[in-house]
């Protein structure tokens, strides 16, 4: 189906994409089941340095309301699926995770917002740093601020 020239194929207009993009990570398939790659250079960007991962999601649970100042990282639903709301202060976009070789990276100074998780949802995070509390804006008017301060 065609989009318009400024919708991404993910349905993210062309401000709200900024700071994100879904990739496909490589996957091996055989009569033993399948097999996706996570490697620097190709589907990830940035050297990992700390990897999390959510599951046992409650009903109605919702993770995130934050941005990042400086963090990089790569989400994938590693089983089951789960929301997340992109805001990066022009424009705001909704995915839902769902497949295991699709990555979602998000750059620094995006606002997330994670909900409808599935109960068998399991949600792994590469990161390009170690925890930095100091790295958290959890407000999103200081998040606003900051993108235009
Ligand atoms: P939190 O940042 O609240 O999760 P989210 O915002 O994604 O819902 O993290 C929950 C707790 O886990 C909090 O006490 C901080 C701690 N934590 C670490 O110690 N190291 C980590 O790498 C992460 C992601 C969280």
């Amino acid at each position: 189906m065609p989009y318009p020239p400024n919708v991404r194929a993910d349905g993210c207009h062309g401000t709200a994409a900024a700071g994100h993009r879904l990739t496909d990570l490589r996957r091996f398939s055989d009569t033993r089941g399948s097999l996706a790659v996570i490697e620097l250079g190709r589907e990830v960007g940035f050297p990992v340095r700390r990897v999390y991962y959510m599951y046992g999601a409650g009903a109605g649970s919702a993770r995130g309301a934050h941005a990042h100042r400086e963090l990089h990282q790569l989400i994938v639903a590693m089983q089951g699926s789960f929301q997340i709301s992109l805001d990066n202060g022009r424009g705001r976009c909704v995915h839902r995770l769902d497949q295991p070789t699709r990555g979602l990276y998000l750059g620094p100074m995006v606002w997330r917002d994670m909900s409808d998780f599935s109960a068998d949802s399991i949600c792994l995070v590469l990161a390009s740093e170690c925890y930095d509390n100091a790295d958290y804006i959890r407000d999103y008017d200081c998040f606003l601020q900051e993108l235009r301060g």
